[in-house]
């Protein structure tokens, strides 16, 4: 058994485990026998929202987190090898901007802190795709967007997921031995989502803000798994989009109409993520499994 294997065969602690994307990354888990203890400050009463083994936490509490990563808290021992950090106000304009950012800041804090004090080395925590520029207002340096250039946060929202990542380095240059892995998620979507895609077709401006992208949540649990078997000290950055975009208008075609003036770096397939999945995919062997066109017949 590799180090490795050692220690995510121990415990996995996820936050927001009662979220959307925290209900499919429990349920992934557990499906492949990882032993996951479900962590949120929502839904220990609700058996439907996360199954299994919960504890109720205030991630804005340090000394709860604490607990809860170290086995403390009563009927949830248990040594954890590590943490999936989703727990977060999922989105600008939800709550006011000073909210979303002290409970996001405050939440991300205490679990990468709380990480390094109970000595876990892995930590997956969610980053955002607002850090690539959303909603493209000003328009993307270049298409399909990719992890190589700076983040450019246009939301109090998207400037906590930027400084995120930033602790995360230091975290990691504090610590040579950790390993910190920010998954970029695009915009979560379960498959009941997908009743609602022929709505976008229409209107090709109606969902340029993400460039076209989505997330089956299915997928993003499967990253999660990858990115927790991922090695390499430091901390990195994923993008985490499905292989395809929203619409069933090519990608080049969305491009030429919405964004003429953007250069476009490669071969684009018909319709390609204009969020490049190729780091992704090339680092931790992420593949989408999952596409909206196996639920919806595409309209046009
Ligand atoms: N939904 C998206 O489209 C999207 C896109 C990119 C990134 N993300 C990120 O993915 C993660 C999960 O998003 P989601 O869509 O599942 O959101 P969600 O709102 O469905 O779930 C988030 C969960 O976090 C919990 N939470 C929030 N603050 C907490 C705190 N202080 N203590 C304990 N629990 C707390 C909430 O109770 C909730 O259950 C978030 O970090 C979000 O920023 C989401």
């Amino acid at each position: 058994m590799s180090a490795l294997e050692a220690e995510v065969s121990r415990r996995v602690v996820v936050t927001g485990a009662a979220g959307k994307l925290g209900r499919a990354v429990v349920a992934h888990l557990r499906t492949v026998g990882v032993d996951v203890l479900a962590v949120d400050r929502d839904g220990g009463r609700d058996p439907r929202a996360v199954a299994g083994e919960f504890l109720q936490v205030d991630l804005t509490d340090y000394g709860q987190v604490l607990e809860a990563f170290t086995g403390g808290a009563d009927e949830h021992a248990g040594g954890v090898g590590a943490v999936v950090h989703l727990a977060a106000v999922p989105a600008p304009g939800l709550l006011p901007n000073a909210v979303t950012f002290a409970n996001n800041s405050a939440a991300t804090y205490n679990v990468f802190a709380a990480a390094r004090a109970a000595g876990i080395k892995r930590v997956v925590w969610a980053s955002s795709e607002t850090v690539l520029g959303l909603p493209f207002d000003t328009p993307p340096p270049y298409a399909p967007v990719d992890e190589e250039y700076p983040p450019r946060p246009e939301s109090t929202y998207s400037l906590n997921k930027a400084l995120e990542e930033e602790m995360a380095r230091h975290f990691c240059r504090w610590d040579p031995e950790l390993v910190m892995v920010g998954l970029r998620f695009s915009n979560v979507m379960d498959v009941e989502d997908y009743a609602g895609f022929p709505a976008f077709q229409a209107d090709p401006r109606l969902r340029r803000w993400n460039l076209w992208g989505y997330i089956d949540a299915r997928d993003g649990a499967q990253a999660v798994e990858r990115a927790l078997a991922h090695d390499r000290p430091g901390a990195d950055v994923f993008i985490i989009a499905n292989a395809d975009t929203v619409m069933s208008r090519s990608s080049a075609d969305l491009m030429a109409d919405v964004y003429p003036d953007v250069e476009i770096r490669g071969e684009l397939g018909e319709h390609e993520t204009l969020l490049s999945i190729d780091k992704a995919r090339r680092v931790l062997g992420y593949e989408p499994r999952h596409s909206w066109r196996d639920h919806v017949y595409p309209a046009g």
